[in-house]
């Protein structure tokens, strides 16, 4: 793609289109090599499309019905109906049906159980599934999903945070355990879950903002660590962080909304990685939901904490319990 080609507007009934051809990509052999992300998917696709105001696209009832088909007895979800159960599923799961308003079609009692069986008594740290993998990003899942059901009460929220800062670094950042490298992906979701349970005052926000705002580069582009190239995702991960910490003007706005827009495919719709890169609705949502933290025209806000459109937070009843 010649930079004569690159859009410098958002191409919203493109996206649309785009997120709604994912549905019925079904003869593709890509759909099928990523089946375990299929929960995600509707995750990210749904978001990018509540964000565009065009949530109703994707038919409530089948999205309720699919969501539903991957519980399991223990209360987890699965990414995909018959795979393993995961903190990570069970989260997009929980943000899905708060986004239909459709939580009462699940056994929420059940996924309480589910967070709550996933954190060591111990270290307040949670795994995200059987194989007992510990990460600062199992920490956020847990948070925000109890926080979503109101029922932070069922874990031990105090050594939930005494793990997270266990893995703060010299440097103001978080990482995936404690003693691994800053990444702001981990800082993401560090911060956002010291936001929900009301403890950003445990972080040095200008040293954190700082190595924030040093993740963008001469394109405009954000990256997610030192010496690493720039990436749509990190609009997200680096923006919200730096929003909750009230730090958003810190970075070259205007440069990185040009960024992000010319990762848009001008034919088929979707966000890339990066300029000239394969779309996918990963980088679809995390582009738009970094235009959205930015201001841009004809978005609905999104909440840097909980990931989703800030009026279904509010319609819950969550955006006064934060302080941000
Ligand atoms: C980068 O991953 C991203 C992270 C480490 C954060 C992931 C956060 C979650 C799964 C929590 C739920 C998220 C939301 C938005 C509700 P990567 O593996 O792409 O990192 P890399 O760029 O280093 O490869
Ligand atoms: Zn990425």
């Amino acid at each position: 793609m010649t930079s004569i080609e690159k859009p410098n507007n958002l191409l919203v009934d493109l996206h649309v289109k785009y997120i709604q051809s994912l549905d019925t990509k079904k003869d593709d052999l890509e759909y099928w090599f990523t089946e375990h992300l299929r929960l995600s998917g509707v995750y990210w696709g749904l978001t990018a499309l509540d964000l565009l105001k065009n949530v109703n696209t994707l038919n409530r009832e089948d999205v309720v019905k699919y969501v539903v088909s991957c519980q399991h007895d223990n209360g987890g979800f699965s990414g995909h109906i018959g795979h393993d159960p995961h903190l990570t599923h069970t989260l997009y799961a929980v943000q899905i049906l708060v986004i239909e308003d459709a939580l009462d079609s699940v056994n929420t009692e059940k996924i309480v159980e589910y967070v709550k069986s996933r954190q060591d008594p111990q270290t307040g740290a949670f795994t995200g599934d059987e194989w007992e993998e510990i990460d600062t990003r199992f920490s956020y899942c847990a948070i925000s999903c109890l926080s979503l059901l109101k029922r932070l009460d069922a874990i031990d929220v105090k050594k939930a945070i005494e793990f997270i800062m266990l893995c703060k670094n010299f440097d103001g950042g978080f990482g995936n355990t404690p003693g691994a490298e800053s990444h702001a992906g981990q800082i993401f979701c560090c911060v956002g879950a010291l936001a929900i349970v009301n403890s950003l005052h445990l972080i040095d926000a200008d040293l954190l903002s700082w190595w924030l705002c040093e993740r963008q580069l001469k394109n405009g582009g954000l990256n997610g660590r030192p010496e690493k190239l720039e990436d749509i995702c990190y609009s997200w991960w680096v923006l919200s962080a730096l929003s909750i910490l009230g730090r958003l003007h810190w970075i070259n706005k205007e440069k990185l909304i040009e960024f992000i827009l010319a990762a848009q495919d001008p034919e088929s719709g979707g966000f890339a990685d990066r300029p000239g890169d394969m779309v996918d609705i990963f980088h679809t949502l995390f582009g738009i939901a970094g235009l959205s933290l930015l201001g841009y025209p004809d978005l609905k806000s999104v909440d840097p904490v909980y990931c989703l459109p800030k009026y279904v937070v509010q319609r819950i009843g969550l955006a006064e319990k934060y302080h941000i």
